[in-house]
């Protein structure tokens, strides 16, 4: 279906106001085929016949019919505005949780300016559309039927005349549609690039300041904002050469009625009056004509924009559950990789090859490796961010895919390696999985992440505000945010990916020595990937990654005895990190 069809479609929803906004369309058309008439009727039987009472009617209804345009023009832009709200809301509510239902793989793809332009600028497109245009465009087809019947009853020969204006422009029009319809696309398309460097700028100011990249930065956005203006001068230039042939044409027709119109009226086929009503009829079936011609390319900017918007809302939601999926419950702590291999959607490599390993109950896994090794892509399939390409993931013997999304994930506690929070205060950013967490739940895994202490002492402490992403913190707080998020959820597995990076080792070692306790109490199995020799001493086992293959498993005195890599690896962190080696 053509996406502008959807569009006009969705005001089904608001079948009423849509319905309110065509009624009065058609009473406005009527009051406005009425008054020629009213004229004809007021010139020649009255002014002509010299019957001023017949004048004095036909004024009186001439101002009722006016009153009734005003009234129904104003119906009919306000129901018709209130529809396309209507419709705008519920694209976006739409396209928003069809965002927030997309898979990873799909926000890798795709660029946030693009998304962003789709829900601001592109609804807005298609909003203006209903409101406005579409009313127009309606408003026109009927004007213009109706008025090309009165025409060709009051004067056939002098109608046809008047007619041929209509095929002809209607070409025109068509022909514009077809010709520009890629062009509008583009323009959308680089008003959301422009986006893509303001956010990037804005994401990145300090990276921006720190390498001194002002000034190329301004080059980039003006070049870009150049393109837009060079890109919408096009469209207008586009309308601009479209429209004087039919505002040529029209003049042309209002000239052959007064020549042709005016012989018959001094042939005595035509009364004056008749010649007044048909030059106003004239105006009258013009007008629509450039209405639709003003409202074409604003249909052509909302078709390339509704396409736009569907594009995102019909994207395949590539992990979902599967029709029987039953709810995670309870685990066992039995995770089993079975020849798993991944692929990265687009990647032409693999990030993962067969790697198989079976965990057990209770046994806390760190996985260590070289940077790019697979270590997070593992932790990522565990609660399906992505489907494995090939081979199978088990929890219990059953596979991944199996459970319900929501219940998988709600039992995975997981820690990011990279930190996002949201602007509001320390405690909401806290309970961001559990908004009604009691204070003291709070309190307990602020301790855990060690970082209770330092939240009081700040002088508004759980109620500090924190800026967006976390903006008043350092790095290492805002990894022990995160833990302590994390550890408020309802987690029986839990992931920390390389979630102390940015901690001094001796606050690492306490808040693993906090974690050890809780891990051992309320997880059937955690992963930890790790880069402290600490952390890897603790460890049940440790899964050594290389290039996305497990290499070697074992613990700690095993791998130092048989795997040269594990060696290797730690012997680099004792000498990169000498009070790491240290406290292990
Ligand atoms: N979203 C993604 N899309 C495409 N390729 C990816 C994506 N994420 C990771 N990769 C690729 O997959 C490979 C493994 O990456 P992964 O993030 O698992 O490494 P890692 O072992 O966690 O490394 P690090 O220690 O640096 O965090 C890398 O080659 C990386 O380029
Ligand atoms: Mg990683």
């Amino acid at each position: 279906m053509l996406p502008i069809w959807r569009v006009m479609k969705s005001l089904s929803t608001y079948i009423w106001t849509a319905l309110g906004a065509l009624m009065s369309l058609l009473l406005l058309t009527v009051a406005s085929a009425v008054t020629p008439q009213l004229f004809r009727w007021g010139i020649d039987e009255g002014i002509a016949k010299r019957d001023l009472q017949v004048v004095l009617y036909s004024a009186g209804w001439l101002v009722v019919a006016a009153i009734g345009r005003g009234l129904f023009n104003f119906g009919q832009s306000y129901w018709a505005e209130a529809a396309s709200q209507g419709v705008a809301y519920d694209l976006r509510n739409k396209i928003f949780s069809q965002i927030q239902n997309l898979s990873f793989s799909y926000h890798d793809q795709s660029q946030t300016s693009q998304l962003l332009t789709r829900v601001t600028s592109d609804i807005e497109q298609i909003r203006a559309f209903l409101s406005t245009s579409l009313i127009q465009v309606i408003n026109s087809v009927v004007t213009l039927v109706a008025i090309a019947v009165i025409l060709l009853v009051m004067n056939w020969k002098l109608a046809l005349i008047t007619l041929t204006v209509v095929p002809m422009a209607g070409w025109l029009l068509a022909n514009f549609l077809t010709r520009n319809g890629a062009l509008f696309k583009q323009v959308q398309e680089q008003l959301g690039d422009l986006n893509a460097v303001l956010q990037e700028n804005l994401l990145g100011i300090r990276v921006v300041k720190a390498f001194v990249r002002e000034t190329a930065e301004n080059t980039r956005y003006t070049a870009m904002n150049d393109a837009l203006v060079r890109g919408n001068m096009k469209t207008i230039r586009a309308i601009r050469n479209t429209f004087p042939f039919i505002f040529l044409l029209s003049n042309l027709v209002t000239l052959a009625v007064f020549g042709y119109g005016g012989a018959e009226v001094i042939g005595g086929q035509f009364s004056i009056g008749e010649l007044v009503a048909f030059n106003s009829y004239l105006l009258l079936i013009l007008q629509p004509i450039l209405l639709i011609g003003f409202a074409a390319p604003a249909i052509a900017q909302a078709a390339a924009s509704a396409e736009r918007v569907y594009e995102v809302v019909d994207a395949e939601v590539e992990i979902r559950d599967r029709p029987n999926a039953v709810p995670f419950e309870t685990c066992g702590g039995r995770i089993t990789f079975e020849n798993v291999s991944f692929r990265y959607p687009g990647a032409t490599t693999e990030a993962l090859k067969e790697v198989s390993f079976e965990t057990r109950p209770n046994e806390l896994i760190a996985v260590l490796g070289m940077t790019a090794s697979g270590k997070s892509t593992i932790m990522n399939l565990i609660p399906r961010f992505y489907d494995a390409t090939a081979g199978a993931i088990r929890i219990d013997g059953r596979d991944v895919r199996d459970f319900t999304l929501k219940s998988l994930r709600s039992h995975i506690g997981i820690v990011f390696q990279e930190t996002t929070l949201f602007s509001g205060t320390l405690r909401e950013n806290i309970a961001y999985a559990k908004p009604d967490a009691s204070m003291n739940q709070i309190i307990e895994v602020a301790k855990a992440a060690q970082m209770h202490d330092f939240i009081m002492s700040l002088p508004d402490g759980y109620d500090t505000i924190v800026g967006e992403r976390g903006v008043g913190l350092s790095g290492g707080q805002k990894q022990r945010l995160a833990i302590a998020r994390t550890l408020l959820t309802d987690y029986n597995i839990l992931i920390l990916d390389d979630s102390t990076s940015a901690v001094d080792a001796q606050t690492a070692a306490q808040i693993q020595a906090a974690l050890d306790d809780l891990m051992r109490q309320r997880t059937c199995t955690s992963f930890v990937v790790a880069q402290r020799i600490s952390t890897v001493k603790n460890a049940d086992r440790i899964f050594l990654m290389d290039k996305g293959r497990l290499v070697a498993q074992g613990t700690h005195q095993e791998l130092m005895a048989s795997s040269p890599l594990y060696g290797a690896i730690l012997e680099s962190q004792v000498k990169r990190a000498p009070e790491a080696a240290l406290l292990g």
